[in-house]
């Protein structure tokens, strides 16, 4: 745009104040922006439009003028690629469009459904009771991130998938790679090659076996690849989605939630005494309140469209604020309050439209089972650190905390 001096606008994403991680732009960026919808810069050089109302939000994620295909020129990236690197989407349908997202998309649809999750809740409160005594047995101090966070979501995904957790060290470190938006390219290239060929090998030796095995990537060798619907390069990119997708979140989920928590007595002793619907209700407003996906998610427009009064022509980039969205005042009141009471449902943490996350169901389920089990086995649970000095992932496309010292 002819108009724009990009170097003067403000610089996405946003970081939160130095001394609360919880709120997700300082009051000083929130005052650069020009309005609900209004022009960003981004560390590539480049620009987006930021989409910020919760209105403006979801009638652009159900909008078919937004591409989320990265691999389109303009694509609003908060990281570069080198240029000799070919972006390999293959399998990976978070960032496709129409009938080719979809026609991957809906082979996994029946196994997050909301009854095959139910199902699977005895073995997530084994993980958890698991987890748990192992840290109770190790004594406090201890890290809740490593000792806790991280490995719930990790074993229930490694188990769904038919994926060995023996290996969790190897493809923890590359995830988080792959999520930073601040790591050098070149290593994000390896850490994605190397994913893909740790999951290439496990999806091949499942395929060699006359039975594939009663997992996900099994039953999806059986009755996709076997009958010619699935390219194996398209299951080892869905396996590299639901891995990374499937631990990063809820991990960040679980170690921001314990650390906001333990600063409302009031609300970890209701999380404690409460019953399923009041644990429900908690959950619901910590997904709205951290809204862990703070970097946005990006489109690309096809075509000219009005979002929020502003016309956003084909080609130009935007990104909808899902942290901004989700403490609009129009649709929670006094959206900056942590509120365990409201009616936070209508929260947009889990994203809209075509995209919407398909493992919310499971999400909710890990959040739900590990956060009651934990606030009633270790009631006495505080923070060994001082909660403004703890490290962040600000420049992951999950936030959430890198470390969480704690004691009981
Ligand atoms: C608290 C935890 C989670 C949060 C906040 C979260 C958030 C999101 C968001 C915002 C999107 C939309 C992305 C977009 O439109 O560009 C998404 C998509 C997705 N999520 Fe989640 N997620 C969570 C947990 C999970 C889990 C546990 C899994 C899987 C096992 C999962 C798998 C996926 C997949 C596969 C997509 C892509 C869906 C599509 O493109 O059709 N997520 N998630």
């Amino acid at each position: 745009m002819a108009d724009v001096l990009t170097d003067r606008l403000p610089l996405f994403p946003f970081r939160s104040p130095d001394d609360d991680p919880f709120t997700p732009v300082t009051a000083a960026d929130l005052r650069r922006l020009d309005g609900p919808v209004s022009r960003v810069r981004l560390p590539t050089g480049g620009w987006t439009w930021l989409v910020t109302r919760h209105a403006d939000v979801k009638q652009m994620l159900r909008s078919d003028a937004f591409s989320a295909d990265m691999t389109r020129p303009g694509f609003p990236l908060l990281r570069a690629a080198p240029p000799q690197v070919t972006r390999n989407r293959q399998g990976g349908f978070i960032r496709m469009d129409g009938s080719e997202h979809l026609r991957l998309r809906r082979m996994l649809t029946a196994e997050f459904m909301i009854r095959n999750i139910r199902r699977i809740e005895p073995l997530i409160a084994g993980v958890v009771d698991d987890a748990l005594g192992a840290l109770q047995q190790a004594g406090p101090p201890a890290d809740l991130i490593a000792g806790f966070a991280l490995p719930v979501p990790s074993l229930v995904i490694c188990h769904l998938l038919g994926v060995p957790y023996a290996d969790h060290a190897f493809f923890q470190e590359r995830s988080s790679i792959m999520l930073d938006q601040s790591a050098d390219p070149l290593l994000v290239r390896d850490a994605a090659a190397g994913l893909r060929t740790y999951l290439g090998t496990l999806i091949e030796a499942k395929r060699a076996a006359g039975d594939p095995g009663d997992d996900l990537l099994g039953r999806l060798i059986s009755e996709r690849v076997r009958t010619g619907e699935l390219e194996v390069g398209e299951l080892v990119g869905m396996a590299l989605l639901l891995l990374i997708a499937g631990h990063e979140t809820t991990a960040n989920m679980i170690g921001l939630s314990v650390l906001l928590l333990l600063q409302r007595p009031q609300v970890w002793q209701r999380l404690r005494d409460g019953d399923d619907e009041t644990v429900d209700g908690i959950v619901e407003e910590l997904l709205r309140y951290l809204t862990i996906v703070r970097t946005g998610l990006p489109r690309l427009a096809v075509r000219d469209v009005e979002i929020g009064g502003r016309l956003i022509r084909a080609g130009e980039p935007a990104t909808a604020l899902l942290s901004l969205a989700n403490r609009d005042d129009d649709v929670f009141d006094d959206g900056d309050a942590f509120d365990p009471y409201r009616q936070a449902h209508q929260h947009l943490a889990f994203g809209f439209g075509v995209h919407q996350c398909i493992g919310q169901p499971l999400a909710r389920a890990e959040l739900r089972i590990a956060l009651s089990a934990l606030a009633r086995r270790l009631p006495g649970l505080r923070v060994a650190a001082d909660p403004a000095q703890l490290p962040t992932r600000d420049m992951s496309i999950v936030y959430g905390l890198a470390e969480l010292p704690v004691t009981w």
